[in-house]
């Protein structure tokens, strides 16, 4: 199963590409999660994305495209993958679609997590994040059972940098900009899927999985 999870920053691509992979045993693939793994151990490319990222804005294609190519040769995704944050951009859709065709090969769905703005900002807010073993939670809808400390590998949780209200701003803007084109693109190819991404994380999972096993 090929699945891409599109969707404004903050609309729960990361909660619910988790527990697709977990359900289904296929590998989630974050570019961010990526690139804030590079950074936190200092390597070239974490110090390049971090000049866009902290801005609110994309990293370049061509760095991104390397880094998910040599991703997709990892044994894991053998029986598929679950992307979320990847594709960003037209030129990151035609590539992933290019790459697909020469396998002879597809996508299943785009799955856009459909958030209004408004509610954006106050989810990015209350996010925090394990910079060690990736899990997200949310002060009031989604706490961790010890205040600030990881439930999975109890390392410190973390707001990340590029959640602070005049960067998420950004970021939506880049989202509209840039990203939300994608709809349409996918829509174009029959392989879009739309849910509420308001209601409950767990009422979104419901909508996935039924979408998915249809
Ligand atoms: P990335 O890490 O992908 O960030 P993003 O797209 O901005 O999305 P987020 O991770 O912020 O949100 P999410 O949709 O995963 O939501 P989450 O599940 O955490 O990218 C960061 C940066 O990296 C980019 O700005 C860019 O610079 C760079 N980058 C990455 N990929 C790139 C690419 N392909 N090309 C170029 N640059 C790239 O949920 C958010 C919060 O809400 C959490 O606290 C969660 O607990 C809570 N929540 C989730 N679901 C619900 C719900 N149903 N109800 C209530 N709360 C909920
Ligand atoms: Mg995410
Ligand atoms: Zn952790």
């Amino acid at each position: 199963m090929k699945i891409v999870m599109l969707g404004a920053p903050g609309a729960g691509k990361g909660t619910q590409a988790k527990m697709i992979a977990a359900k289904y045993g296929i590998p989630h693939i974050s570019t961010g999660d990526i690139f804030r793994a590079n950074l936190k151990e200092g390597t070239e490319l974490g110090m390049k994305a971090k000049e866009y990222m902290d801005k609110g804005l994309l990293v370049p294609d061509s760095l991104t495209l390397e880094l998910i190519m040599d991703r997709f040769k990892n044994d894991d995704c053998a029986n598929g993958y679950v992307l979320d944050g990847f594709p960003r951009t037209i030129p990151q859709a035609e590539a992933l679609t290019e790459a697909l065709k020469a396998n002879n090969d597809d996508l299943d769905y785009a799955i856009d997590v459909d958030v209004p703005d408004e509610n954006i900002v106050r989810r990015m807010s209350g996010r925090r994040a394990c910079l060690s073993c990736g899990a997200t939670y949310h002060i009031v809808y989604n706490a961790p059972k010890t205040e600030g400390k990881c439930d999975a590998c109890g390392s410190e949780l973390v707001q990340r940098e590029d959640d602070k209200p005049e960067t998420v701003l950004n970021r939506l803007s880049v989202y509209h900009a840039q990203t939300q084109p994608l709809i349409d693109y996918y829509k174009g190819f029959d392989k879009l899927k739309s849910v509420d991404g308001t209601q409950d994380m767990n009422k979104v999972f419901e909508d996935i999985v039924k979408i998915l096993e249809n």
